[in-house]
């Protein structure tokens, strides 16, 4: 028996992506014969109460019903579990503390700390109690398929030096655009700001396929930010939108993202040497049930590892650090 307890099942997250995502492995089959399914909540439901809630947050009948089977529990430890925190960063301690040592996995959402410094803290707090293999970092564009597709033609098309025939990559340009301005979750967004929410994990995540490591990233002149008109809270610093260019040992890298923006656009486009046509990678939606069935099968190659995110902290740290020279640009 797997039982996978999830932390947070009455929030924002679980309802848009982790049941969704769970429901459509079931709909396929695809779910392990023996999984079980387990909400943990603070509050003090009756199985009946917490099958209720979890219902009202889904009109299609077969969702319903596929959410009526997972059970509430309060004891936290059970043998044999997967745990998916997906709850407020500033409460895994305090989770962390009670999950068992022996036999537990832990799958723990993004953002993986705030700064190189808070992703070394908490990377330490959690070695203290649970070894490698036991933790799971979840950046779900990791369980994209356009993963599978770059990897490919990676495999095919490694920069010159590391395979023979192949062409240099001499540019890689990397959008997260979003035409949906900040809507629910401000408080998390007004902390957090565009760079930390999807440049520092997924873009970055993104990268790291393509050219294997971020040890020589740099972040080079001309980066931007910006904030749409009318965002909320007034007189905030935060920015919505960025634009940070890099170097990546002799590939140029550009990364622009935010919310607010004219249009949906998240792709990547790569530029070989001598090419004026990029080869472009469109990202699809969704991610998250190859990130379970990989958890579930005990298989990290989806999960970024702790050397990974530190390059990623250590690179947006110093973006992060530069972008705020720049002017904070208010654009319509
Ligand atoms: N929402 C997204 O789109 C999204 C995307 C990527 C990553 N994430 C990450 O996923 C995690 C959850 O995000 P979310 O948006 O789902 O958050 P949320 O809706 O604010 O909270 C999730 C749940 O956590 C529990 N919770 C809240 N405060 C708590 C506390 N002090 N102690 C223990 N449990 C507490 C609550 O459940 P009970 O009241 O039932 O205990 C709540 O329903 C966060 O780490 C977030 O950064 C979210």
């Amino acid at each position: 028996m797997i039982n996978l307890i999830i932390f947070g099942i009455t929030g924002d997250l679980a309802e848009k992506k982790l049941l969704p995502a769970l429901f459509n492995l079931a709909k396929q089959k695809k779910l392990p014969k023996n999984l079980k399914i387990m909400g943990y909540s603070r509050r003090d439901f009756t199985q009946e109460e917490f099958t209720k809630l979890l219902q009202s947050k889904f009109k299609e009948k077969e969702m319903g019903k596929f959410v009526s089977k997972i059970e509430f529990t309060k004891d936290i430890a059970q043998p044999n579990s997967l745990y998916y925190l997906a709850i407020p960063p500033d409460t895994y301690k305090s989770v962390l503390l009670q999950i068992p040592k022996r036999g537990s996995k832990i799958m723990i959402e993004k953002p993986f700390g705030s700064s190189l410094a808070t992703a070394k803290a908490l990377d330490k707090f959690i070695s203290q109690k649970f070894s490698e293999s036991q933790i799971y970092r979840v950046d779900h564009y990791l369980g994209k398929n356009v993963i599978k597709e770059m990897e490919r033609w990676k495999n095919g098309n490694l920069p010159a030096g590391e395979a023979g025939i192949k062409k240099k990559i001499e540019r890689i340009e990397i959008d997260i655009w979003e035409k949906e301005k900040v809507k629910g979750r401000v408080d998390f967004y007004d902390k957090t700001g565009a760079v930390r929410d999807v440049g520092q994990n997924h873009m970055l995540a993104l990268l790291t396929v393509l050219m294997g490591s971020l040890k020589n990233l740099r972040v080079a002149p001309g980066g931007e930010r910006a904030q749409y008109k009318g965002y909320l809270p007034k007189n905030s610093k935060t920015e919505t939108y960025f634009k940070i260019p890099a170097t990546l040992g002799k590939t140029q890298v550009l990364l622009t993202g935010g919310k607010g923006l004219k249009e949906n656009k998240t792709e990547v486009r790569v530029f070989l040497e001598g090419s004026e046509k990029p080869i472009v990678f469109k990202i699809e939606k969704g991610g998250y049930g190859q990130i379970f069935l990989a958890a579930f099968a005990g298989n990290k190659k989806l999960f970024p590892n702790r050397e990974q995110i530190f390059d990623q902290w250590k690179f947006t740290d110093k973006a992060l650090a530069i972008l705020k020279q720049k002017p904070l640009r208010q654009v319509s």
